[in-house]
């Protein structure tokens, strides 16, 4: 593939495919989801009716979701790997992700349930194996591969700020499911595209793994039976026919996703057979996965509490308009495009003095960073109860260091995940590292409605918690780190 006379920005051309095929499905999925727990929370009796929910459940209905478009990452890269093709995931996940926030877009209170199902299901089969797709743009040894996750990086933050600035301005300002039905759009034309120019990608992630025909209609009977109950499930707790409260619902999914990733990592390091210096990478792995979904579960607060802060105490009246309160969201993906480019050269400064932190180190420094974000929010939340509300500056420099955690953690999680797994689990691997952002979601909807929950009095203290435990995890890396010092193959990698 990399033999084509045209080229994407010196990269082969499959790689426009995928950058503007994620640039459409980040757009609709934080689109949406900037909306999302405002229209839950949203009055009934307003002109642009919301459905009344209160903070607590509507943010553990969010934290659900997030938990869910993540989680089912794990299954859609099984899907992929054995009976689909990438390729063909990516299709079918990004019809079915236009289908759900065109369902969304029905005017209706039934819409609901089904359209985040439907837009789980999808970002499932899609999110984790285009990013596989892009790795399998490049041989093996070239030397563009990094670069290329750059650029596709920067796909999912053009794409986010395309989606908060059209969803949220036509959801708040003319009505949400306007701006539900716009993130419909968006993936359309994102189908559309990957249609089109879905040629480009040769045969990048076109077939799925070699195994004889008897097992794999074997393995397709097996995956049509879960998919089956899976859908049963859904559909009694979607339709109400087993009723169950969100925060009691939200709370058990994290104890399910905990489970399931400690008893894999048990798996691995004590009866996968692995050798000494695999069972190592395994630990590192498993310190690595912990930080990152302690990390997500501040990050993803964009989207619950910190909208609501928004929302509810902060003067959003620049020059005599009213900004949507999901444009606040805006400034991540801003400030990721302004700041990628300096943090890597800032690494590859410190690289050639041998000064390039570790793994855990940068990872501490992350979570050092949302903690340092959530301590202006205490000091924030001291001025709202002053007298609210607040100028948007703080949440503008909340947001500023959240993103320099995200810079310090997020573009190398994925790549320390593919090196240190065990060369037979490096797919599922990449599970585990999708894992981590279900967790983090689903703590973020729990602790984000519990900060919300009493108002601002509430705020501090949960805010106040979770900063204790960034810092704990931090402390704990650089302690740990110190044991993971004399690696000669991390030394390698982190300076790339
Ligand atoms: N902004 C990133 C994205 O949407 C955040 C993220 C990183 C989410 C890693 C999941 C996993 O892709």
């Amino acid at each position: 593939m990399t033999s084509s006379n045209a080229d994407f920005f010196g990269h082969p051309m499959g790689l426009r495919t995928l950058f503007l095929t994620e640039m459409w499905e980040r757009m609709s999925y934080y689109g949406m989801r900037a909306l999302l727990v405002l229209y839950m929370t949203g009055a009934v009796s307003a002109a642009n009716a919301g459905l009344g929910m209160s903070q607590l459940e509507a943010q553990a209905i969010y934290g659900i979701y997030v938990g869910m478009v993540y989680f089912l990452a794990v299954p859609g890269g099984w899907l992929a790997d054995n009976l689909l093709g990438h390729q063909r995931a990516v299709l079918y996940g990004a019809v079915v992700i236009a289908l759900g926030h065109l369902t969304l877009a029905v005017p209706i209170e039934s819409s609901l349930f089904l359209g985040l199902g439907l837009v789980a299901i999808g970002t499932g089969l899609l999110k984790s194996n285009i990013s596989t797709i892009v790795g399998k743009l490049y041989a093996d040894d070239d030397p563009r591969r990094d670069a290329g996750f750059t650029i596709f990086y920067m796909s999912i933050n053009i794409g986010s700020m395309v989606g908060f600035g059209i969803c949220g301005y036509l959801g708040e300002k003319v009505g949400w499911h306007w701006g539900f039905g716009a993130a419909g759009v968006g993936m359309t034309l994102g189908v559309l595209q990957y249609v089109r120019s879905r040629h480009l990608l040769g045969d990048a992630g076109l077939k799925p793994n070699v195994m004889p025909e008897e097992r794999r209609s074997r393995l397709n009977r097996w995956a049509m039976l879960v998919g089956l109950l899976t859908a049963v499930v859904v559909l009694l707790f979607g339709s109400g026919v087993i009723e169950v409260k969100a925060s009691v619902f939200a709370e058990n999914f994290a104890y399910f996703l905990t489970t399931i990733a400690g008893l894999y990592f048990l798996y691995l390091y004590a009866f996968a057979g692995l050798s000494a210096a695999e069972r190592k990478n395994v630990l590192l792995l498993f310190l690595l996965f912990i930080a990152a979904a302690a990390f997500w579960s501040g990050f993803d607060q964009s989207g619950g509490s910190l909208n609501l802060f928004a929302r509810d105490y902060t003067d959003l009246n620049f020059m005599g308009f009213d900004m949507p309160v999901s444009w606040v969201q805006f400034f991540n993906p801003i400030y990721v495009v302004l700041f990628a480019p300096l943090f890597a050269a800032f690494w590859a400064f410190l690289g050639r003095r041998n000064l390039d932190p570790s793994l855990p180190l940068k990872f501490a420094l992350g979570l050092v960073f949302m903690g340092l974000s959530f301590l202006v929010m205490l000091l924030a939340v001291g001025v709202a109860l002053e007298s609210a509300p607040i100028g948007l500056q703080w949440l503008l420099i909340t947001y500023l260091l959240q993103t320099f955690g995200e810079l310090a953690l997020s573009p190398i999680g994925l790549s320390a995940f593919s090196r240190y797994s065990p060369k037979r689990y490096v797919g599922q691997m990449f599970g585990l590292w999708f894992l981590a952002s279900a967790i983090g979601g689903v703590l973020a909807g729990l602790l984000g409605g519990e900060a919300t929950d009493g108002g601002l009095q509430s705020m501090s203290p949960i805010f106040s918690y979770m900063i204790q435990y960034y810092v704990g995890i931090a402390v704990l890396l650089v302690i740990l780190a110190y044991f993971f010092r004399q690696k000669p193959d991390e030394r390698r990698s982190e300076g790339e």
